[in-house]
């Protein structure tokens, strides 16, 4: 294993969620953290609680300017950056028979166009440098589509792809991970309004049987604390109780 002291660690979605937890994680451990969202607020608070190793900047994944800006801070910040977690995502679920037409394009603007603008920002850099890890969140609705998420799984589903694409593209100096969380309890539940995924959640247990978020930022530090030389390419971590 090696030490994720003074790795430069550029996380989206670092708001709320597994990008928080990885944040504060990392922060522990002596990493300098890059970090991105659009809730500023948030973003303050917990640079403030991390210290001097943690630098911000407000950031809509959708726009590839803020992708760039953000990179950008931690370059002037820390002269370097040497993982991605490319974490920020959305699932404002609904069969789609619901025609919720704007969620799917928000969904593919945040999940897969989010995802490729955060490895365009880092991947010039990093192939310039000769190393470098980028972990991208996925979901276990990449690998079985969850009832009402045909869109998300699908953009989980590319996500995978992108990540398997970029190892073969990049291998020997880029290390790619995916990570595929099943269910954990972030805000994520927040952003689900429709009536009916509502109802499948609550029969399915969800809340019930949610894990902590900082044991999926664990799984994703434990990737970073890799030696170089490994890769964990492809990490599932669900609670035990999840069936789904
Ligand atoms: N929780 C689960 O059970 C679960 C399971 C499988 C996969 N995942 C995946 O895990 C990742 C993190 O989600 P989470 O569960 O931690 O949920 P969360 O607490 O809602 O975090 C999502 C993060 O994404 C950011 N975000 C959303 N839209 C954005 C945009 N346009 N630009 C920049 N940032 C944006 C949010 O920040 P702002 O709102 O401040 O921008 C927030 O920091 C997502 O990719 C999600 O699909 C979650």
């Amino acid at each position: 294993m090696q030490s994720v002291k003074d790795m430069v660690v550029m996380i989206t979605g670092a708001s709320s969620g597994f990008g928080a937890e990885t944040a504060k994680l990392l922060g522990a451990k002596g990493a300098k953290l890059v970090l991105g969202a659009r809730r500023e607020d948030r973003l303050k608070a917990l640079c403030d609680e991390i210290g001097e190793n943690a630098v911000y900047s407000v950031c809509d994944i959708t726009k590839k300017e803020d992708a760039l800006a953000l990179a950008g801070r931690g370059l002037d910040s820390f002269g370097k950056i040497n993982a991605l977690v490319n974490n920020a995502g959305i699932a404002p679920n609904a069969a789609l028979s619901k025609g919720t037409v704007e969620d799917w394009d928000q969904m593919i603007d945040v999940n897969i166009k989010g995802v490729l603008y955060a490895i365009h920002a880092v991947l010039h850099h990093m192939m310039e440098r000769g190393s470098g890890t980028i972990v991208n969140i996925s979901s276990v609705a990449a690998l079985r589509v969850l009832p009402s998420a045909a869109v998300y799984s699908a953009t989980k589903s590319a996500i995978r792809a992108i990540s398997d694409g970029l190892r073969m593209e990049t291998g020997g100096k880029i290390r790619v991970s995916c990570v595929y969380p099943g269910a954990f309890a972030t805000e994520i539940l927040d952003t689900i309004t429709d009536p009916d995924v509502a109802a499948w959640l609550k029969k399915t247990g969800f809340n019930k049987i949610a894990g902590d978020p900082r044991q999926v930022a664990e799984a994703i530090v434990s990737v970073l604390e890799q030696n170089p030389e490994l890769s964990l390419s492809d990490v599932v971590i669900r609670p035990t109780a999840q069936a789904f």
